[in-house]
């Protein structure tokens, strides 16, 4: 069983995807983690995350054990994987890794949740159940913002918005693998949503896909 679930940041995939595998008792990755890897490798040894040479090497040495590294939640590590993830040699080395994942859960799940930008139209085409999980911009950014806050970082949120839009630009611009719904994902936009009503609406989805209809 493959649940691919991608859409925009901060736009409630993680907590859906962690909650769904829980519920299902399946295992999570969450890919960003993989791209976000890179771009702290690259930027703790003073690099730069637009270079492909240095970024594909970070790619190619990463595990699933950096995946503990405590940086991977900063903004610039952000903004960084948003760059590392434009190039092209960077996607291939962690296509491996994801699908091995996919193939091969952990602690004998019977399968996986994965959350990203390209799962069900790269990672794992034949995911069966594709989720495309959105929401306005404006919804976003304040959703990022309170995450910083409650973090203790501060910011403001026009600042918030301008660098999600940035983000947003260069994840649905890029020529490899761009931000966009697979042609057979449910989009699930939770702009109007909370975190409950997300989940019960996913589950819905899931429990349409994959329950064959009476005979
Ligand atoms: O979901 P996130 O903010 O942790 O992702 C960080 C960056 O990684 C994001 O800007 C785009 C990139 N990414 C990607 O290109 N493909 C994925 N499957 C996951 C993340």
């Amino acid at each position: 069983m493959i649940i691919a679930i991608d859409g925009p940041g901060a736009a409630g995939k993680g907590t859906l995807a962690r909650r769904l595998a829980e519920a299902l008792d399946l295992a999570y990755l969450d890919t960003g983690l993989l791209y976000r890897t890179v771009a702290a490798k690259v930027l703790a040894a003073g690099g730069d995350p637009a270079t492909p040479e240095v970024a594909e090497a970070a790619a190619r040495s990463a595990t699933f054990m950096d995946l503990n590294r405590p940086d991977l939640r900063e903004e610039a590590v952000g903004q960084g994987a948003s760059q590392v993830a434009a190039i092209p040699g960077v996607r291939a080395a962690l296509l491996d890794l994801q699908r091995r994942f996919a193939r091969q859960p952990p602690e004998g799940k019977r399968g996986v949740v994965l959350d990203g930008r390209d799962i069900g139209t790269v990672v794992c085409p034949d995911a069966n159940v594709k989720l495309f999980v959105t929401a306005s911009l404006e919804t976003r950014a304040a959703r990022r913002q309170k995450e910083l806050r409650a973090r203790g970082e501060a910011s403001i949120y026009a600042r918030v918005k301008q660098e999600m839009q940035e983000r947003d630009a260069r994840d649905s611009a890029r020529a490899t693998a761009p931000l966009k719904p697979a042609s057979d994902a449910v989009v699930l936009d939770t702009s109007e949503m909370d975190a409950d009503g997300a989940f019960r609406a996913a589950m819905d989805i899931i429990t349409a896909r994959t329950t064959a209809p009476p005979a």
